[in-house]
């Protein structure tokens, strides 16, 4: 297994570089499968999730192939016999069940594993379920699976509305509306950046669909798509990542650069937030420079849907927060129980309390490497911001939850500037049991 080794106190000088969308790169794959033919898209980062997908796709039929230098993956999916995406797949990442959509809007069938636990939980799949049934869809869960199919082999089409609104759900209703008989609509629908790309791209494909990125998105049903070429998006998220990690570790006074990312899908609530903090940020064409204060001035954020704060972003400011002077909360109301970073950030010596879905952070507690333990993808990352800023050296364990959405990042930190590479190492197997006496 894999760990990151930082030594802290070394500031970051950048430049930093922004690679392709993992969260549009993913629904880009799966509207790949609607089409008879070869797809391919560029810009794709060479990510755990794409090599998943890519895997979850290949057992449906389609011939995959990735030139990860290239960062060019091409789909031939003139073949998709098998429509069946199985658990011991789609367990590893919640967005292979995007395979619904996809399955159902080419197939007009399709057999694909709940992500974990039920449908109604710990991560619902509830509304994909019901609005595929809205629009037309039999569905019947069975040992942990998904059985759909569309009457005579097609969606009808119909009206659903998310409550709460949802990326995944709006990306699956869309997969599965476009090649529908008759319209559909989706209403409370996500407006992130990530499901405006991938709705363009359907359209380049033939998709008729009015709307995208507003709460209310119209479809009108085609007999089928035809293969096209994408450019993935950059990745919003990483950008973001960045920008705080520049806000955070960069010297102050000494300008960071962060390169090749789109700041307009950042939303408008992180960069007011962001300029609240002290920062001196300028946003041109593709080049973001973060130039840290002095002090940094405690700014409280609360999560909310495109363009409100990114969910995804949450942990990374709380380090911000561990930095600032003075005290600030982060409140996410998307996920109730997205703190699991918080444990091992107090481990590295940040004053933190959780109460419901609110973190508040007392900054200025001084920060001190330690062992920690990556959770999950953007609590990883959050780990390694600490560890950064941190006087010692921060072992980030577990590092294969932040290799599923950050490609390169010990690389492209080292040639900014950091102490930091990846290492080997072995965890200790559970206690062998104690012999009988
Ligand atoms: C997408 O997940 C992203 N993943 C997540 O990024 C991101 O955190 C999330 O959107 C919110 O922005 C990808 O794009 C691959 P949701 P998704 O459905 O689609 C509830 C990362 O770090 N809900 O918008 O799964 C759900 O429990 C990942 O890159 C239902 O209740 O998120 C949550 O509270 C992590 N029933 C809320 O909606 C459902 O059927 C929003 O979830 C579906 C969702």
């Amino acid at each position: 297994m894999d760990k990151l080794v930082v030594h802290g106190g070394s500031p970051l000088e950048g430049p930093l570089t922004v690679g392709g969308s993992k969260n549009t790169a993913l629904p880009l794959m799966a509207a790949a499968l609607l089409a008879d033919g070869s797809t391919r898209i560029t810009n794709v980062p060479n990510l755990r999730d794409v090599r998943t997908f890519s895997n979850v796709i290949r057992v449906a039929g389609p011939a995959v192939t990735f030139d990860a230098d290239a960062n060019t993956l091409t789909i031939d999916a003139s073949t998709v016999n098998h429509p069946v995406a199985p658990y011991e797949l789609v367990k590893k990442m919640r967005a292979s069940f995007y395979m619904l959509g996809a399955l159902i809007g080419r197939c007009g069938e399709a057999k694909v594993s709940l992500p974990g636990g039920c449908a109604w939980g710990p991560r619902p799949v509830d509304l994909h379920i019901e609005g595929m049934k809205a629009f037309g869809a039999d569905i019947e869960l069975e040992e942990g699976y998904v059985l759909a199919s569309a009457p005579g082999g097609r969606l009808d089409g119909g009206t659903f509305r998310l409550d709460p609104s949802s990326v995944g759900a709006t990306i699956n209703l869309l997969l599965g509306a476009v090649t529908a008989q008759g319209p559909s609509r989706i209403e409370n629908a996500a407006q992130e950046p990530d499901v405006v790309a991938f709705g363009e791209a359907l359209k380049e494909m033939g998709a008729q669909i009015d709307g995208l990125g507003t709460n209310t998105i119209e479809i009108q049903g085609v007999d089928a798509l035809t293969p096209a070429s994408f450019r993935n998006t950059p990745d919003r998220i990483e950008l973001g990542t960045f920008m705080l990690m520049a806000a955070t570790a960069g010297a102050p006074g000494q300008p960071v650069e962060v390169r090749r990312g789109t700041h307009e899908h950042l939303g408008d609530d992180f960069k007011e937030r962001f300029a609240e903090t002290g920062v001196d940020v300028d946003y041109a064409d593709e080049v973001v420079t973060v130039t840290r204060p002095e002090t940094l001035q405690p700014v409280s954020i609360e999560t909310a849907p495109y363009p409100g704060f990114p969910t995804d972003l949450q942990a990374q400011w709380t380090v911000l927060l561990g930095l600032a002077d003075g005290t600030a909360t982060v409140t996410d109301t998307i996920y109730d129980d997205r703190f699991k970073h918080v444990p091992e950030l107090q481990r590295l010596g940040m004053e933190i309390s959780v109460e419901g879905n609110t973190a508040t952070v007392h900054g200025g507690a001084p920060i001190k490497g330690a062992q920690v333990m990556s959770t999950d993808l953007r609590a990883s990352v959050s780990l390694v911001m600490a560890g950064m800023v941190a006087e010692g050296t921060t072992h980030v364990l577990r590092v294969y939850h932040l290799d599923r959405g950050y490609e390169h990042l010990e690389h492209k930190l080292q040639d900014a500037g950091i102490n930091i590479h990846r290492e080997e190492y072995e965890e200790f197997d559970e206690p062998a049991a104690e012999p009988v006496s």
